[in-house]
């Protein structure tokens, strides 16, 4: 069987760790590079040693018909243009998280996908985690009854990216369509997956991107500049209700005067307790005294082979009909419960959602 031949749409960041996962799949070839900044197109292609260079994607799409998949690594606004440009083109599409800016751009991802037949998975990475397949096998096997109340906590104290992340109309939105995704995705995969009913949330924009702070941050855009634009949130807090009458809680932050950052989930059920914060910590009882728990075996996030996971697992289902762990429907869900939770900062009411 030939190789996949696989483009990237858009050559900053994160591209990187997809062009990585590729190289290192022996079912996977680089074909061609897209992104309308040619600086940094340029970059990646030396990097990579890949030729086919293109500002635009409609052109990439309609001169390399042979392209049979293609990774959306654009800034949020361009997600949707992009993957239903190559879906319409019978690309198989892995677009990076959050799926859209909005519920209405994501049903028409989905929509596109379906009337093609082709492969649109989300990538919400955490699901590949080392953490994540730890909780997996306990919650299979019932070590926490029903887990009724959950808390997903990203929270960086000075850590807007800066470029696009700041800016509204390319993000969709800060922290919680940014970080907060990613916890409430994981949580509600762990949890089941159940279907949202009603959020409830507040936003926050007072510290913006803390200039009076010296030290930088953490993970910078290619595109941040000194003249960046920050009217985004700089902080989230929300309720998630679900069908099953559990509830998940939520807190993001770009900007906070916290102590330190923090990632965490905590999931509290009937028979146990757990924190990932971000080892793994497991909280019950044994003949009537209250026992913590850990593992021995390693129970942090790794990063190592991570992505990898991702990538080789989208490679799988495109060769192969592997069933898609990452589904368009769960990224149509999560812009729901995201855009709620923004509806209700915006109007101080829960919002139902359908
Ligand atoms: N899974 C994760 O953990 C993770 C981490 C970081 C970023 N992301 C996601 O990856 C995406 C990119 O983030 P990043 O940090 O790489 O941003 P970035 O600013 O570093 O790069 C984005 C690139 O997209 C290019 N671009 C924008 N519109 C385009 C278009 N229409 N066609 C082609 N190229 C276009 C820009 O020129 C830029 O080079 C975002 O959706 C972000 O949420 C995911």
């Amino acid at each position: 069987m030939e190789k996949t031949k696989v483009a990237v749409i858009g050559c900053g960041g994160i591209s990187r760790v997809h062009l990585e996962g590729y190289k290192n799949n022996p079912d996977a070839e680089i074909y061609a590079l897209c992104d309308i900044d040619e600086k940094q197109l340029n970059k990646r292609g030396d990097e990579y040693g890949v030729s086919r260079r293109y500002t635009d994607c409609e052109t990439m799409l309609r001169e390399l018909p042979e392209i049979d998949a293609v990774s959306v690594c654009t800034w949020n606004s361009a997600h949707a243009k992009c993957t239903i440009a190559a879906l319409k083109a019978g690309k198989h599409v892995l677009c990076e998280k959050p799926m859209a800016i909005s519920v209405q751009e994501a049903e028409e991802m989905k929509k596109a996908a379906d009337e093609s037949g082709k492969l649109l998975m989300i990538g919400f990475v955490r699901r590949f985690g080392n953490d994540c397949a730890i909780m997996q096998d306990l919650i299979n096997d019932d070590q926490f009854g029903e887990i009724y109340y959950a808390k997903a906590t990203y929270l960086r104290r000075h850590g807007n990216p800066g470029g696009w992340f700041g800016d509204k109309s390319r993000s969709g939105g800060g922290p919680l369509i940014d970080l907060g995704v990613h916890v409430i995705d994981l949580t509600r995969y762990l949890m089941g997956n159940h279907k949202p009913v009603s959020v409830y949330g507040a936003t926050f924009r007072k510290l913006f991107y803390r200039k009076d702070i010296r030290q930088g941050t953490a993970y910078k855009s290619v595109s941040a500049s000194d003249h960046d634009i920050c009217d985004v949130e700089d902080a989230v807090t929300a309720l998630i209700r679900f069908d099953n009458g559990s509830v998940i809680s939520v807190e993001a932050s770009f900007s906070l005067n916290l102590e330190k950052n923090r990632g965490e989930l905590e999931f509290f059920g009937t028979k146990a307790g757990a924190k990932l914060d971000p080892e793994l910590k497991i909280f019950s009882s044994m003949s009537g005294y209250m026992t913590n728990i850990s593992l021995t075996a390693p129970t942090a996030l790794s990063f190592d082979g991570l992505f990898q996971r991702e990538i080789d697992h989208y490679v799988d289902c495109v060769r192969n009909g592997t069933p898609c762990r990452n589904p368009a429907e769960d990224g149509v869900t999560l812009m729901k419960i995201l855009e709620g939770i923004y509806e209700s900062a915006r109007t101080g009411h829960e919002v139902i959602l359908d």
